[in-house]
């Protein structure tokens, strides 16, 4: 195999696309998002924390971008990586894998291999993969390949993508053999699972047990405070210990694309068979409920002044899910932003990823990152710290804000001006 195509550019697709295209593959990253393509093609970066020149260096073997769908004829492989969100009502919204298949299939050709690296529940690839394969007449494992394999990314992270072990999990043993034979030329190890079904929960489970261990953390956190104790020097301590425990720290709440979503993708397939998934459901429950004790805290913060929310200035600092990414999909900074402001509060943001506010279908506020300085700070009542980004100065913030609420640990605690939790 000496060409691949990738569907969906973004915050996994795109590294992969640079990943293969390093391997000397030619790489054709697939976008139904025009400008996407564009910059692709012109070799710009449109994610804050990969690198153009990644882009250049991989436009040197051939790779590029398309959105049309009719140059999947000229792959051999099609690795899947389009988003899987939930509706309103927490259920899977597989519109995109969907749509996918669904304007892909008529230029499938024999021989080629297909990945679905969404994640997503178990039975995904055989309910909406393979019939559309099989409806264009091919077998799957003799002349038409299907495997499943999560996309483990882990934005800003340190781990090259190469070190991280792939799984994946073949719709039969020869479909697996081929997978294993793409993906080994990209990734140092390949783990092949049984099946499919263990392939895709194998992602879930990653995901559950941070969605879990993050909501058990923060409710941890909320009994601490009322008894008055620093959670994170509770964690710190904890640490130390050199088995049976992993260390989770509190925040604000989760974000991002997957940990507060993913785990929903189980809850909602376990219903099928009659089953609750208790522990997730009470994840969701607590990850949230930290959103509202984080609010009752600032509330608290402000009165010590005197300090109505309605005429208090807030600096929020940090709009993206977690540190050093551009990504603010599903971030508690985004909420928090809403309730002050639609409580009369005045807020602005610092973060150095956002110079202007990240507009979504949910949040559509015009506003633009404050330059951190000692003037800028003093004019606000409280500064709310809420993504640890690298950037900020953090010895200036301390030097001139009023007063702190730290929800990552970063200050030491000092009952006048840090609140940390
Ligand atoms: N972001 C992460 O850190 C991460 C980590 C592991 C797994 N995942 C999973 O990987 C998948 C992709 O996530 P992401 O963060 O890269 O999403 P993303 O939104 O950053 O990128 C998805 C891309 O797919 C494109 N797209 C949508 N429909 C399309 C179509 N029909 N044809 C072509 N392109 C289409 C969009 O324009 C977008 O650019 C999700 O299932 C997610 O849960 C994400």
């Amino acid at each position: 195999m000496k060409k691949i195509g990738i569907i969906g550019m973004g915050y996994v697709g795109l590294p992969l696309w640079i990943n293969f295209s390093k391997n000397g593959f030619q790489a054709v990253g697939f976008d139904a998002n025009k400008d996407i393509v564009s910059a692709l093609n012109k070799g710009q970066s449109y994610i804050g924390h990969i690198p153009s020149e990644d882009i250049n260096e991989s436009m040197k073997v051939g790779s590029y971008g398309t959105s049309d769908m009719s140059e999947i004829q000229s792959v051999d492989a099609i690795i899947i990586c389009v988003p899987t969100p939930i509706s309103k009502n927490r259920e899977p919204d597989l519109q995109y894998v969907k749509s996918v298949m669904r304007q892909a299939a008529p230029f499938l050709r024999k021989g080629q291999l297909i990945s679905l690296e969404s994640t997503t529940y178990p039975g995904t690839t055989e309910e909406l993969i393979i019939p559309v394969i099989e409806e264009q007449n091919f077998t799957i494992g003799r002349d038409f390949y299907v495997v499943y394999s999560p996309e483990r990314e882990n934005p800003g992270g340190d781990i090259r993508q190469e070190n991280i072990t792939k799984i994946l999990g073949g719709a039969t043993k020869a479909c697996a053999q081929k997978g294993h034979a793409l993906y080994g030329k990209v990734f140092k190890e390949v783990n092949i699972v049984s099946s499919i079904k263990i392939a895709e929960l194998t992602k879930l489970l990653e995901n559950i047990h941070r969605a879990v261990n993050l909501g058990m953390i923060n409710e941890f956190k909320m009994i601490c405070d009322k008894m008055g104790v620093d959670t994170m020097e509770v964690v710190d301590a904890a640490a130390t210990k050199p088995f049976g425990f992993v260390p989770y720290y509190p925040g604000p709440g989760w974000g991002g694309h997957c940990i507060p979503v993913d785990p929903f993708y189980f809850s909602w397939k376990a219903k099928e068979f009659g089953m609750n998934a208790r522990f997730i459901e009470l994840a969701g429950e607590m990850n949230l409920n930290v959103q509202d004790w984080l609010q009752d805290k600032i509330l608290h913060v402000l009165n010590l002044d005197g300090i109505a929310l309605s005429s208090s200035k807030i600096l929020l600092l940090g709009l993206s899910y977690k540190e050093n990414v551009d990504d603010a999909r599903e971030s508690p900074s985004l909420r928090l932003y809403d309730w002050i402001s639609s409580n009369g509060g005045h807020v602005k943001y610092s973060d150095p990823h956002f110079p202007k506010f990240p507009s979504s279908m949910k949040y559509s506020f015009k506003d633009s990152s404050v330059k951190l300085t000692s003037a800028s700070l003093k004019k606000f009542d409280l500064v709310v710290l809420l993504t640890k980004h690298k950037d900020f100065d953090y010895s200036l913030i301390k030097k001139y804000s009023k007063r702190i609420i730290d929800t990552r640990g970063v200050f030491a605690p000092n009952q006048k001006t840090v609140f940390r939790g």
